[in-house]
Formats: C-alpha cells, structure tokens, sequence
C-alpha cells in the first residue's frame, strides 16, 4: 500500500461533509461507512489502473513539459494492448458506458498523455471512419433547474445528412484533478497530426461521437478556435 496515499484519506476523515481524495479525485463523505469502503476500493482500482510502468519500444509521438504521450496501435505487444484495455474500461465506467463494443477493434489507436509522475492522466481512443453526422446547435434548451438532469441528457440532436470524416474520437477522458490545463486540447492536436500520416487533419475531418455535456462543450471551443 502506498503510505502517502492512505495519509491523504486519513486527514480527509477529520473533515465533515464531502471531500475530495488528493490522488483519486473521488469525492465522498467521510463519514459514511460505505462511501468510504467505495472509496478504498475505487481508489486502489484507479492508482492502479493509470499506473504507467511503460515498455521498450514505446511510441513517443509528443513530448510536453508536463507529460508525454504514447500511442498503442492494435498490432503492439500484448501488454501494450492490455493497458490500452484496462484504460479504457476505466474510462467508460467514469463515462458510464456499459459494455461497447468496438466498431473495428484493428483499427483502433489508443493515444496516453502519461504524467512526468508515470501516472496515465489522459486517453483518446481514435478510429478510422467515413462518415460522421454534425451535432446541431440546442435550439433553446430551457435552463433546467435540476443540473443532474442536465448531466445525464445525452439526447443530442444531429442533423441526418452525413458528412465525410476520417477520424472518430470515440472517447476523450482527462484525470478529474487535471482538467482544464489543456490537455484535451494537446491530445486532439497530437491525433489531428499522427493518425494520418503526412497529414494535418482538419477539425471538418475530426468527429466526436456520442458527446457528453463536457465532451461537447469541449469539442464545440475546440473546433471554433
Ligand atoms: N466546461 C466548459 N468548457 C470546457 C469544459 C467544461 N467542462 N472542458 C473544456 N472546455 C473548453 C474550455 O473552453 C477549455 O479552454 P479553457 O480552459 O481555456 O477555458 C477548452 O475547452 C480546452 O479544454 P482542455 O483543458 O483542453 O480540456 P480538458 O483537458 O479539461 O478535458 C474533457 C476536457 C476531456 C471533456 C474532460 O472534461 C473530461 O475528461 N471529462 C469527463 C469525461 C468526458 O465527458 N469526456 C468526453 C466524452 S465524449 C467522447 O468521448 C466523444
Ligand atoms: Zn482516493
């Protein structure tokens, strides 16, 4: 076990209410018995899951001063492909997808933004596609009162004409305690510039499927600017 993680969770016990875990980013009330046993257990689950122990031969494809990131293609070896999967399955629980299947699992690339502290803090996972439907602006969405509704409205409305893409991003996750430093924004421009090669993507040849609020708030300043 990691001394300096249980100290956090220990010093977070003093406190009443919610509070927020330094290291897993899981917000909990202490005082309740069985948030913090969900906690220990998502906690330990988590650490272990960005760990990044790294390989020989890692494809470095951008180097930033804060990270780096690696890109994992369907072809690499299998612990390599192991990562990839154990991200992902972390990240859709967070994102609350259940069991999607991949539409190409040979055409898929992983890409990692990894920490200077080898900690996994990002992940996009990009596939090759053809076809993509814009997501049409809300016409007037009444400000809903009951934010958590908001939360969960996936129901997007998209226009029925598709238009030709060539990159799907199926999943874009950042670590909740390193959001809006830009790293969505680094990893998007890194896929724009590695998935084809000798070619800059265009944001018209970038599509984001299925967006959750953040998602699409993200992806709308992203393709503006
Ligand atoms: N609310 C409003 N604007 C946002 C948000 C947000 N939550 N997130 C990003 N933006 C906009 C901002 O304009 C931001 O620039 P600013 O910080 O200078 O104002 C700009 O996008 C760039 O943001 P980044 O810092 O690059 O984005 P970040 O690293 O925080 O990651 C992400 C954004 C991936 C959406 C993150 O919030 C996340 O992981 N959320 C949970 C998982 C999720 O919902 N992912 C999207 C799923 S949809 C899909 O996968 C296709
Ligand atoms: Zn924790």
């Amino acid at each position: 076990k990691d001394f300096k993680d249980q100290m956090i969770i220990d010093a977070g016990q003093k406190h009443f209410g919610a509070i927020i875990c330094k290291s897993c980013g899981m917000i909990y009330t202490a005082a309740s018995p069985e948030d913090e046993a969900q906690h220990i257990q998502h906690h330990q689950q988590f650490l272990e899951g960005i760990k990044y122990v790294g390989w020989k031969k890692e494809r470095v494809v951008a180097e930033f001063w804060d990270g780096k990131m690696v890109l994992v293609l369907p072809d690499d070896p299998k612990y390599a492909i192991k990562k990839a999967e154990d991200v992902r399955e972390l990240v859709d629980n967070e994102l609350g997808f259940k069991q999607i299947v991949l539409s190409c699992p040979s055409k898929i690339k992983t890409y990692f933004f990894v920490s200077n502290e080898r900690k996994i803090i990002g992940c996009l996972i990009a596939e090759q596609i053809k076809q993509a439907f814009r997501v049409l602006s809300e016409p007037n969405v009444p400000q809903s009162p009951n934010q958590d509704v908001l939360q969960h409205h996936r129901a997007w409305r998209c226009s029925i004409k598709p238009e030709a893409a060539i990159c799907g991003i199926s999943r874009i996750w950042v670590f909740s305690l390193m959001r809006r430093r830009g790293i969505a924004r680094r990893m998007v421009d890194v896929v724009r510039n590695t998935f084809m090669y000798g070619c800059y993507l265009s944001t018209d040849e970038i599509a984001f499927s299925d967006p959750t609020p953040a998602g699409k708030l993200f992806a709308t300043k992203y393709c503006q600017t």
